[in-house]
């Protein structure tokens, strides 16, 4: 099993900067990259904040707190990007997350491991044009990933058992629940609960009843978030893009077809809390 040191995280937004805190706050020497200076900015603010709210929730000392941070560089610079294990996080694109494979796999070892926190692109695609590809691996977080514990562990099919072993065992010290996965559109937890949008979606476009009652409706339920608070909290346009490319990949069986209301609210911009609105409208800071 090798010896992990140094992480780099490529994408600050919503992911990249909870994963980056994890493992600064493990431990790890971090880099956290994004190619837009203004998101590493907001990623900066976002991970200082949640560090304070465990210092105020007693959780983490205020040395803690400044320790976390200083294991974290933030940087523009693909250069800085060596380490023993990237996890990319970017938008939900094959090409893009493949390119950036293909460019970090020029600058870094033959043994560092790419590890994708892709929600439901198959890892054996993206593996096929990085060199190595038995180094490439899924290690899918869920949103807020410095709250949530599960990872799902994807091996594709050209992953070594020794990736995946390594990337569950890193899982572990980040103090995460790692459950291993073969590749599969959605993996587990994404397949099964693409119903829970889809077909909330479905019953709003059929004017079943409002975004607020199907909220209140599956919280009473025992549902801890409604589908479309959910939405907002995972990004509409990342929830629409995951369904796109499942919808694709199981060759277009209709139960997994995007809706329309949901690519509206892409096309104008309302992706929820990110841009402060969505489904709900929300205060931005
Ligand atoms: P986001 O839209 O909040 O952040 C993506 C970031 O990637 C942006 O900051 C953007 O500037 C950056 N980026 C885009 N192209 C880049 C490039 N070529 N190089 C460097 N940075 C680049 O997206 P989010 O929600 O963080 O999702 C990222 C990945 O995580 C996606 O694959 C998504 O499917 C997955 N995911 C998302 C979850 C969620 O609840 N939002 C949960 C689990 C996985």
């Amino acid at each position: 099993m090798m010896e992990i040191k140094k992480i780099g995280v490529v994408g600050a937004g919503t992911m990249g900067l909870g994963i980056a805190q994890v493992c600064a706050g493990a431990g790890y020497t971090t880099i956290l990259y994004d190619i837009s200076a203004s998101i590493l900015e907001k990623a900066e603010a976002a991970i200082a904040a949640n560090l304070e709210q465990g210092v105020q929730r007693g959780k983490l000392t205020p040395a803690d707190k400044e320790a976390t941070l200083a294991r974290i560089t933030f940087t523009g610079e693909t250069l800085q990007l060596y380490a023993d294990v990237i996890i990319e996080a970017v938008v939900e694109r094959l090409e893009v997350k493949q390119s950036i494979f293909k460019e970090l796999a020029g600058i870094n070892s033959t043994s560092t491991i790419f590890a994708s926190n892709t929600s439901s692109i198959s890892i054996t695609r993206m593996a096929a044009a990085v060199p190595h590809p038995e180094r490439v691996v899924g290690m899918h977080f869920f949103n807020p990933a410095h709250i949530m514990k599960l990872v799902e562990v994807v091996s594709g099919a050209a992953t070594a058992h020794a990736t995946a072993h390594t990337i569950a065992q890193l899982a572990q010290k980040l103090g995460k629940t790692p459950v291993m996965v073969q590749d599969s559109p959605g993996f587990i937890v994404n397949r099964v609960a693409r119903q829970f949008y889809v077909e909330s979606l479905k019953l709003l476009e059929e004017g079943v009843a409002d975004v607020a009652s199907i909220d209140q409706l599956m919280r009473a339920s025992g549902f801890k978030m409604g589908p479309f608070e959910l939405m907002d909290l995972i990004g509409v346009d990342v929830n629409y893009t995951v369904t796109a490319s499942m919808f694709e990949a199981f060759h277009y069986d209709p139960k997994f077809r995007p809706s329309r209301i949901q690519q509206q609210k892409v096309d104008a911009g309302h992706l929820g809390r990110k841009t402060g609105k969505g489904f709900y409208t929300y205060d931005k800071d």
